[in-house]
């Protein structure tokens, strides 16, 4: 693969030098339908410095980027920026290759590397306002624990502008047009969105912390530099993406109920028709999301920015259905805020899953506005009334606030 890949200069001083998965359909459980990218940075200063790797399996893919510009065993020093595997999966590698200098993280990043690696190596701290000098440029670091990780750190390189922002502000997207101008923005929109609800969301407060201070540092940012997905180099396209960042981290949804069931014989999804039907003519914007047929990423990607939450499931073996299962044990550990919502569905010999349901609802803090449903078998006129009900319970509420 010597030869096979090429670097992608996005400044005077910086290339792209990172690794497209085109293949990846399932990133820790969120459905990357689009692929992804792992975005590493080669900047050529009197101090050539690599700014994150890939992961493991693309090592071949980010070598021979780096050597269409320079030997890479020139590189005299290593940022990792955030210690998560698909960005420090070749350090070892890297490392053993060229002797860097100085390999820097911050405290946490070096205690997760060690640990990751079973490493006794002397690796070089930085902390938050820490600046180091390439020789003819700087980067600044700037802590952003819980971005993803607790280790994980934005840097700064003044002389081109360019944040690095790890995995903040970036998205699922396989692509070789390496700027956001280069593709449609809804689905960058999409992308962005998906990312943040199923990766960034449970550290919502942090979040709006950190766009304050950023909002306050003013920094003359040029280039959006994240490790997945396109780069941002146009002010827009920046504000655009802090701006939604601010609101989705705000927990502050539209007037918007997501109804998710499954059923077995039909009952329950002829609940949630009836419940989307009642909330549509009350004039709120409704979603029913079958999980025979739709992932727990994408429950996530529209829960993001909804008021209400709505969960319908049988009863199976005294238990959940397990689609429902699944989902809410993936959605409670995403956090969502300032949600309300009701459940329902039918049951045979007990309805046991009403109790996990209740369960799950306090867990994630969903404050239930209305009464559960629950039909025998079949719902019966009665049942579909209770229904219309709970639809326009819940319309009454988001109405009210
Ligand atoms: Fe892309 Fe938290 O790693």
């Amino acid at each position: 693969m010597k030869d096979a890949f090429k670097a992608i200069k996005i400044s005077q001083n910086v290339y792209w030098v990172g690794a497209i998965d085109w293949s990846i359909r399932d990133f820790h459980g969120y459905a990357t339908k689009r692929g992804t990218t792992y975005n590493a940075f080669l900047i050529i200063a009197d101090k050539i410095t690599l700014v994150d790797t890939v992961k493991k399996p693309f090592q071949d893919e980010m070598l021979a980027r780096i050597a269409s510009v320079i030997d890479p065993e020139k590189i005299d020093y290593i940022v990792s920026n955030h210690a998560e595997m698909d960005h420090s999966g070749c350090l070892p590698f890297m490392i053993d290759l060229i002797q860097p200098e100085k390999v820097y993280a911050s405290t946490q990043g070096i205690k997760a590397l060690k640990e990751h690696f079973n490493w006794d190596k002397q690796l070089d701290e930085v902390q938050d306002g820490n600046s180091i000098s390439l020789g003819n440029m700087n980067i600044t670091f700037l802590a952003t624990p819980m971005l993803h990780w607790p280790d994980s750190m934005i840097s700064f390189l003044d002389k081109d502008g360019i944040l690095f922002t790890q995995d903040a502000c970036g998205m699922h997207l396989a692509t070789g047009d390496i700027f956001a101008d280069q593709h449609d923005k809804w689905i960058l929109d999409f992308e962005a969105k998906k990312y943040f609800a199923n990766i960034l969301n449970p550290y919502s407060s942090k979040i709006t912390t950190f766009i304050k201070r950023y909002r306050e540092l003013n920094l003359p940012v040029k280039i959006m530099a994240p490790d997945h997905g396109p780069l941002r180099r146009n002010d827009q396209d920046i504000k655009d993406i802090v701006d939604l960042y601010e609101f989705w981290a705000s927990g502050t949804g539209y007037d918007k109920v997501i109804i998710i069931y499954d059923t077995m014989w039909g009952s329950t999804g002829a609940m949630a028709r009836v419940i989307a039907d009642s909330l549509i003519q009350q004039g709120i914007d409704t979603l029913v999301l079958s999980l025979s047929a739709t992932h727990r990423s994408d429950v996530a990607t529209h829960l993001l920015d909804a008021k209400a939450l709505i969960v319908g499931s049988p009863t199976l073996n005294n238990d959940l259905y397990p689609t429902i299962a699944d989902c809410l044990t993936y959605l409670r550990g995403l956090k969502f805020q300032n949600l309300m919502g009701a459940y329902f569905g039918s049951f045979g010999w007990n309805g046991k899953a009403f109790t996990y349901l209740k369960t799950y609802f306090e867990e994630m803090n969903i404050n239930i506005v209305s009464e559960v449903v629950k039909a025998k078998y079949v719902p019966n006129d009665n049942d579909y009334k209770n229904c219309q009900q709970l639809g326009e319970n819940i319309a009454k509420v988001i109405k009210a606030e």
